[in-house]
């Protein structure tokens, strides 16, 4: 089950954390990964990882930002048959301490960023008789979280993206989906952690690890696991749709 063999897969932001973890697995199940990322030391690394353990990968230095840049590496590529917008980036701030930069920062990768993508792989997909996408959403989507305008802002439009671009495509066989993590263990969060709170990490960590009502935060082979049956064609069904993976976040913190 979940075989992605003879698939072609891009993962942006395969790099690191939720990322790596996608592209580590896809890999496993036969997909030839395309890891379009901006550290490309790391995009690198994950690469080597796959190809030693008898993977097929390969990584593409690129700013998900530049949609120029962007086609040019999907065109490169050709063949694509699974999306996986996961590059994101965090902001931490309520609406009168999100400056316009912060708001453009957070808007051009997390939102621009992810319609790049999609503007460059749907024509490929159309031409090669469908395709899966899927979406990195958050719970910030979906319930209120203090000090995240700009980021919710971004999952917001992802979320609605997801349905915009299941809907269109309905009839090209292309499927579009979109996950909410709560809290996931990576860099991701160690770095906001270090940068929002440098003088209370430990006890930051242990709060925010404790807002998951099932006591932790996931880990990034979790997100992958979804990710996959999503992506694979056992999903053949499911489209148009978000799925939390948050530990009761959502529905059981009362
Ligand atoms: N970690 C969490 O708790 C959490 C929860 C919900 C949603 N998410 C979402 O999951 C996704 C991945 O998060 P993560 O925790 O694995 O982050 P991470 O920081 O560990 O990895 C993100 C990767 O994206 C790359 N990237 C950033 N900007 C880019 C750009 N402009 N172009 C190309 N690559 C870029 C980075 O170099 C990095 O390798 C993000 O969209 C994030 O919003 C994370």
């Amino acid at each position: 089950m979940f075989s992605l063999q003879n698939k072609v897969a891009v993962i942006t932001g395969g790099g690191s954390g939720i990322g790596k973890a996608i592209s580590l697995l896809f890999a496993k199940q036969g997909a030839a990964v395309h890891i379009i990322e901006l550290n490309t030391d790391a995009a690198t690394d994950v690469v080597a990882e796959i190809i030693t353990a008898g993977g097929k990968a390969q990584a593409h230095a690129g700013n998900v930002t530049d949609q120029a840049a962007i086609s040019a590496i999907f065109n490169g590529i050709g063949k694509v048959d699974i999306l996986v917008n996961n590059a994101g980036i965090a902001h931490v701030g309520n609406l009168e301490n999100t400056g316009e930069a912060d708001f453009e920062r957070i808007f051009q990768v997390n939102v621009k960023g992810a319609y790049n993508c999609l503007y460059a792989a749907v024509p490929l997909m159309k031409q090669n008789g469908g395709g899966a996408i899927l979406n990195m959403a958050s719970i910030a989507a979906h319930v209120g979280i203090t000090d995240r305008f700009a980021y919710s802002m971004s999952k917001g439009a992802i979320f609605a993206m997801t349905l915009s671009v299941a809907r269109d495509y309905l009839k090209d066989n292309i499927r579009c989906n979109s996950i909410s993590p709560a809290r996931v263990h990576t860099p991701f969060v160690d770095g906001f952690i270090a940068k929002n709170y440098p003088d209370n990490q430990a006890e930051i960590f242990e709060k925010l690890s404790k807002s998951q009502p099932i006591g932790r935060m996931a880990k990034p082979d979790e997100i992958a696991s979804l990710a996959l049956y999503l992506c694979a064609d056992e999903a053949g069904f499911t489209t148009g749709t978000d799925y939390p993976i948050d530990g009761g976040f959502i529905t059981l913190n009362n």
